[in-house]
């Protein structure tokens, strides 16, 4: 059986990443076509060296490398040195758990990535997302949404999106945790949708 080989990108905390293994790790999934595959999480790769995330990683164990960004003059050099990380890996699919770097199309379109956002995109792009919703008094509505890495920051083609009503949240950590419980459904859906369609 075909294996699709998953790695993970993140800067931080590392809650999507842990659950998109703990969701994913080893599931067989089946094409339009009939085909069957297994998913496979080869690897991931942080750009902090104090992310929370590389623990998570140990105790997957799950293979972690650690890049940090500062040490790269440009963005440009940045990709080549993560393109050449990644390349013994020979991932399917990169998915983005928080990993808060612009990529250059040297990377895009190197491979697919997929990106998950904390709000209903287009609304609320940015690094803050789930603050700005929850503060926009024009919006009543906040949400998560996954989608394709493009060269426009947050601006890639939707996989899958859910608007959450902000009415229920008397703060702003109650909502936050509402948005990260609804990334934590709709991520592995929208993975596994992706890897479904193009197999
Ligand atoms: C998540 O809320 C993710 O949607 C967001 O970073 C957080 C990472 O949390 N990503 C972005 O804002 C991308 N623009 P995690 O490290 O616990 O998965």
């Amino acid at each position: 059986m075909r294996t699709i080989r998953i790695f993970i990108l993140f800067s931080g905390n590392g809650s999507n990443l842990e659950n998109l293994y703990t969701t994913l790790e080893g599931k067989e999934v089946v094409g339009k076509s009939g085909e069957r595959a297994k998913i496979e999480f080869v690897g991931a790769l942080c750009n902090n060296p104090e992310a929370y995330g590389i623990n998570r990683c140990h105790e997957l164990g799950l293979p972690c490398i650690t890049l940090p960004h500062q040490e790269y003059p440009t963005r440009e050099e940045y990709d080549i040195a993560l393109l050449k990380a990644l390349f013994l890996y020979e991932p399917d699919y990169i998915a983005l758990c928080g990993f808060m770097r612009i990529l250059t199309p040297r990377f895009i379109n190197a491979y697919k990535c997929i990106n998950i956002h904390p709000s209903f995109l287009p609304y609320h792009k940015g690094t803050n997302g789930i603050k700005d919703s929850f503060e926009d008094k024009e919006a009543n509505f906040g949400g998560v949404s996954v989608h394709y890495v493009s060269e426009e920051l947050d601006g890639g083609e939707i996989i899958l999106q859910e608007k959450l009503s902000k009415a229920p949240f008397r703060d702003l950590q109650a909502f936050e945790n509402a948005i990260h419980q609804l990334e934590y459904k709709l991520y592995p859906q929208a993975l596994q949708k992706v890897i479904e369609e193009n197999l």
